[in-house]
């Protein structure tokens, strides 16, 4: 890998000391760092290198390290008004002296971990001061969601940045490609003889997609109010997500081939019409409630968030995929903060055998085969099969075959955002989302925001904090019911860890 220096903006942020930080150092300790590095934190306040370094030093790990003194070493600081094209020179100059100083050839990476608005001004800046010419080394730009706040702005974004870096060079973060059991889903499918054959239309009959977080907006209620669950997360991660469990087998497993199949399954979303909206997507915000003795206040009283707003905080929909190996297969997903428990899942159904011949043990089991495509926690494989109950008759009971990542205790796990660091500095961008897939994703949601912003009359559903959503759901769902997924993805019919 070539030595590059990496330029963060926002270096003061959440996201820096929480995310990017560890995750760099986590890669230094793996060894997976080239010998020539550097990390060029970027703000508006004014700190010395070392205050920076000491700043940084809070967000590794207690226990202090040979291996994290030499890291922090590898920390620089330079202070600039990010919006002031004046002050980029000094940014200029200071790469170029780094270069010299730690002998790093001239390759960047800039990564946007800044407030949104600044991702028009600050690539523009960049390349007006000269900073994208690639003639000297590689430059790339890693933006953070959101890519927009709807289609028109999306589209507005991607023009702004193509106009002064082609495609290749912009990585647009979704960590949720980043997260191991994500990739996964690729291998499980085209890696495995059993799975792809019925993987389609003939054998599948619904498919269902979970998020669920325990968390509310936290201190981020600002932000949220003006987002809502639907741009904060099915427009990237959840459609990500349909984009894997839904695409074609790619021709080879490189960026652009894996990228095109994403796409094309999003194109071939039939698109919801604003009629439609009010019976397919189902939207709820919660409300206070009690879980054991703790009492938790409704999202209308989280800090920066409008009393009377009518922001989801859940949202769940059915939408149907127009081509060959999906027609007439519903997909369902839900996402929604306050829920009982944290955990993202895929979840195929399969169809029932043609003819029943066995009585099942409880009335609530299915015949439907179920493949738990677990993302987070107790990260794993689960099927359930019916399996005869030992004596008298052939009564049926559904039993799970599991699997869980954590078998592989010798195996390291990158976190998301290593992963993600890592094909950046290497070149690969199969794992960030291009500008067309972008502008998809957000194409299917832009009906949906325009039906709820048009017609205020859909109603936005409370729901207690701490419930599986809005009971009205399951109106979703043709007779099926959603699945009520515990922390513990295996015994989940014996006990249920929240
Ligand atoms: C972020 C959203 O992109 O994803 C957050 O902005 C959400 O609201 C988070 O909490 C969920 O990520 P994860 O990895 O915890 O599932």
């Amino acid at each position: 890998m070539k030595g590059h220096i990496i330029v963060i903006f926002g270096a003061s942020g959440d996201l820096t000391k929480r995310k990017l930080i560890p995750a760099l150092f986590e890669l230094y300790q793996q060894r997976l760092l080239p010998e020539k590095f550097a990390v060029l934190g970027v703000s508006r306040t004014e700190l010395t290198d070392q205050v920076f370094r000491e700043k940084m030093r809070e967000f590794l790990p207690y226990q202090e390290s040979e291996d994290m003194v030499r890291f922090l070493q590898s920390l620089y600081y330079q202070a600039i008004e990010t919006s002031t094209p004046g002050d980029y020179p000094k940014l200029k100059d200071r790469l170029e002296t780094l270069e010299i100083e730690v002998s790093i050839p001239a390759n960047y990476i800039f990564y946007l971990s800044t407030p949104p608005r600044l991702y028009e001004a600050i690539p523009q800046i960049l390349a007006e001061t000269g900073l994208n010419d690639v003639s000297q080394g590689f430059r790339r730009v890693i933006i953070e969601k959101p890519f927009g706040t709807d289609l028109a702005s999306a589209r507005e974004l991607n023009k702004n940045l193509l106009a002064y870096y082609t495609e290749d060079q912009l990585y647009r973060i979704d960590h949720y490609l980043g997260k191991e059991t994500v990739q996964n889903m690729l291998v499980t499918r085209f890696s495995n003889g059993i799975f792809e054959p019925i993987w389609n239309q003939n054998f599948i009959h619904h498919v269902e997609i979970t998020s669920a977080e325990t968390l509310g907006v936290e201190d981020r209620g600002g932000y949220y109010d003006q987002s809502g669950a639907l741009r904060d997360m099915v427009q990237n991660h959840l459609m990500q997500l349909v984009g894997l469990v839904a695409m074609e087998p790619p021709v080879v497993i490189e960026a652009n081939a894996i990228r095109n199949e994403m796409l094309k399954v999003f194109q071939s979303i039939r698109p919801l019409n604003e009629r439609d909206v009010a019976t397919h997507v189902f939207r709820g915000q919660y409300t206070q409630s009690h879980i054991g003795q703790d009492f938790i206040k409704g999202y209308r009283e989280e800090h920066g968030v409008d009393p009377q707003s009518r922001t989801e905080t859940f949202v769940a929909m059915k939408f149907f995929i127009d081509n060959f190996r999906w027609a007439g297969v519903p997909f369902y997903i839900r996402t929604g903060k306050k829920l009982p428990t944290r955990v993202t899942e895929v979840v195929i159904y399969f169809k029932q055998t043609p003819h029943h011949l066995f009585e099942y043990q409880s009335d609530t089991e299915t015949t439907n085969n179920q493949l738990v495509l677990r993302i987070q926690p107790d990260e794993g494989v689960l099927l359930k099969i019916g399996m005869k109950v030992p004596g008298a008759g052939f009564r049926v009971q559904n039993m799970n075959m599991d699997f869980h990542y954590d078998e592989l205790s010798n195996i390291y796990l990158p976190s998301a955002y290593s992963r993600l660091l890592l094909d950046c500095m290497q070149g690969d961008a199969t794992l960030y989302s291009r500008s067309d897939a972008v502008e998809k994703a957000w194409e299917i949601v832009q009906p949906i925001l325009d039906a709820w912003k048009n017609n205020p009359d859909i109603p936005i559903y409370g729901y207690p904090a701490g419930t599986w959503g809005p009971e009205t759901v399951d109106d979703l769902t043709d007779g099926s019911s959603w699945r009520k997924p515990c922390k513990n993805l295996a015994h989940d019919g014996e006990y249920c860890e929240l």
